[in-house]
Order: C-alpha cells, then structure tokens, then sequence
C-alpha cells in the first residue's frame, strides 16, 4: 500500500464528485433508472468550462451512496460531506455553483488540502 495523499494535495486537487450510475435488478429504484449518464456528462461538462476537470475536481461514477429514488440521480461531493438525491441533468449547474461558486472558486470548504486558488 502507498499513502499518496501528499502527491494528490500537491497537484491541487480538491474535491471529488461522486455520480451514481448503479443498476440493480430488484423492485427498488436504482439511479440508473433515472438519467445519471446525463448527470454526469453535466457534471463534467460544468467542470471543463471552468478549467477545473480533472485537474482540481476528480469525477468518478459510483455504485450505491444509499439516496435511491426513482426522481433522479444521486450525487455527493467530498471531503466537504455534501450529500443529495433526486438530482436530474438540470439541476447540475445550481448544485455546483452553489458548492464551487460560479467560477469554481471555492474548491478549498471542507478540505485541509493546501489553498492554492483557481488560477
Ligand atoms: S442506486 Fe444510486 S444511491 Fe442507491
């Protein structure tokens, strides 16, 4: 195992987006169901347009968080411990301004990582 916290904090990332895309073949509702592929490509494509993608903001599609609802997708961004559901593609650019700002400059709440601004 390798502790590669200090090289991550390094490169300037902040925070981590979590979409989840889980199937699950039973009676209850998986977000799967609801449009989490496009959820995503919201999340990212909010990202890129602020220079941000990958670059300062990880996003990773996840299995289940525990927020099924058969009204949308569930979305949780870390380490700030925010947490919602019911999220559909339009209601991505509110969410992430309200977490990030309008410019993805606020990428620092809820981390210990290092400020190094959005520049
Ligand atoms: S299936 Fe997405 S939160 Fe459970």
């Amino acid at each position: 195992m390798r502790d590669r916290t200090e090289e991550v904090r390094e490169r300037g990332f902040t925070d981590h987006v979590l979409v989840c895309t889980n199937d699950r073949d039973s009676e209850y509702a998986a977000c799967a169901d609801t449009q989490c592929d496009d959820v995503y490509d919201e999340v990212t494509a909010w990202l890129r347009e602020r220079d941000v993608f990958w670059s300062r903001v990880h996003v990773a599609e996840t299995s289940c968080l525990g927020l099924c609802s058969a009204d949308g997708t569930a979305v949780a961004i870390h380490p700030r411990g925010r947490w919602y559901s019911d999220v559909r593609p339009g209601d991505v650019p509110a969410l992430l301004e309200g977490e990030f700002g309008p410019d993805a400059d606020r990428l620092n709440v809820g981390s210990d990582a290092p400020a190094t601004g959005s520049d």
